[in-house]
């Protein structure tokens, strides 16, 4: 269908500011809600410039989210709000089972109230999900793909898996028009620094350890971030209702490939801009030492999967999706920004942000 009057949920995360911009820039006539509740890892300061307009709310408070439905009279919902973060998964699962499972229960219930009532109108839910509920893979495995059997084994994983089930389920039950897609690691602009990118990035800048889990021989399948929100839009428009596509990014690398790369880029980028040395002081790449003296093995995560990768035939086939950007031009990319965008992770690392978002948002929801 053609998207008009869009709902974002979580679009004040990595990969819902990414789609928000995507979508500014690619389809001008769609009108963009964003329904967040500015968790640790909503920054209403990443929604800059756009003319998204953000709602703080939870995905929970399902007479909320009707009230949207209605009122802006959305006709296609994209789901991205979710607690994300693997290793805050192993701490304290709970909140995984409550965004992730029982909110996503409480937007299908607002959805099939307001779409399906009466005579029904043209709609989409379209929910974003992980590789990670597909479990993990040996060495020479085939790549995942959208028959793979669920074996999540996370706490995110599973609560992933378990919203993943409860978006099938509403649309052979109930006939909600459903699409999923389930994607592979992300990085680029705007991604909190927490997971292994952006973390990695700011610490050898600050001159602090790269902690590696385990022996860092895990592998992931790195798809830049506008390349998944390229994958969403296609299969928005073009993929079929209750149907799911696997979105990868084809650069399957090892975490100390990806490590080495990272680190060599930045011992680069201060060879060659001399001002770098005066901003980042500590960084070891101002003293003219490699970065990957950083590196430090540390206990491995616990039930750490070894491998992921996606087989993306069917979003080729179907969507003609396919990925625009290698991983050294992405990261490369990547690092630009985060190198030119200083002071917005300054405000995350100080947690301004989080006083911006309620001086200009908490009050008015
Ligand atoms: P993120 O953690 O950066 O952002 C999540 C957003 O959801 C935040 O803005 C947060 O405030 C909001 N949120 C959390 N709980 C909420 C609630 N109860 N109500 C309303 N809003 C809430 O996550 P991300 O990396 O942007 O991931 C987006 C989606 O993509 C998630 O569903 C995630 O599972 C999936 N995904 C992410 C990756 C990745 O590499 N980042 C890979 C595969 C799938
Ligand atoms: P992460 O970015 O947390 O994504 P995910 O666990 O969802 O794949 O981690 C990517 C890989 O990097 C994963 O194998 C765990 C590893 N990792 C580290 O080795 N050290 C770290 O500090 C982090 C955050 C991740």
């Amino acid at each position: 269908m053609t998207p008009a009057n869009i709902l974002v949920t979580g679009g004040a995360g990595f990969i819902g500011v990414n789609f928000v911009r995507y979508l500014e820039a690619n389809r001008p006539d769609c009108r963009i809600t964003v329904l967040d509740s500015l968790t640790y890892a909503g920054n209403p300061q990443s929604l800059a410039g756009t003319r998204a307009e953000l709602v703080v709310a939870d995905i929970r408070d399902q007479q909320k989210v009707e009230a949207l439905l209605q009122d802006r009279e959305i006709d296609t919902l994209v789901h991205f709000a979710a607690e994300s973060h693997v290793d805050r998964s192993i701490h304290g699962p709970a909140a995984f089972i409550e965004t992730n499972i029982i909110g996503t229960m409480s937007l299908l219930a607002a959805a099939r109230a307001v779409w399906l009532a009466g005579s029904g109108r043209p709609h989409r839910f379209h929910h974003v999900s992980t590789d990670e509920v597909f479990g993990t893979l040996a060495p020479g495995d085939p790549p995942f793909c959208e028959t793979t059997p669920y074996a999540p084994n996370s706490p995110y994983a599973a609560s992933k898996a378990g919203s993943d089930h409860l978006v099938r389920a509403w649309h052979h039950t109930y006939g909600l028009e459903v699409t999923t897609s389930n994607c592979s690691n992300n990085y680029g602009p705007y991604q909190f620094p927490e997971k292994l990118i952006p973390l990695f990035l700011l610490n050898a800048l600050h001159g602090k350890p790269l902690p590696i889990y385990g022996d860092g021989q895990q592998v992931r399948d790195w798809l830049h971030v506008e390349d998944h929100c390229r994958g969403i839009e296609a299969v928005l428009s073009q993929g079929t209702v209750g149907e799911i596509y696997c979105i990868g990014g084809g650069a399957e690398l090892a975490n100390l490939t990806v490590i080495d790369t990272l680190c060599a880029a930045i011992d680069a980028a201060f060879a060659s801009d001399p001002g770098l040395a005066t901003r980042f002081p500590d960084a070891p790449a101002a003293h003219g030492r490699p970065s990957a003296t950083l590196k430090t093995h540390v206990q491995d995560r616990p039930g750490h999967d070894r491998r992921y990768a996606i087989d993306c035939t069917r979003a080729r086939s179907e969507l003609g999706y396919a990925a625009q950007r290698d991983f050294a031009q992405g990261f490369a990319e990547t690092l630009a920004w985060y190198l030119e965008n200083e002071p917005w992770w300054r405000a995350v690392m100080d947690g301004s942000y989080r006083d911006w978002g309620e001086r200009n948002y908490r009050d008015r929801s």
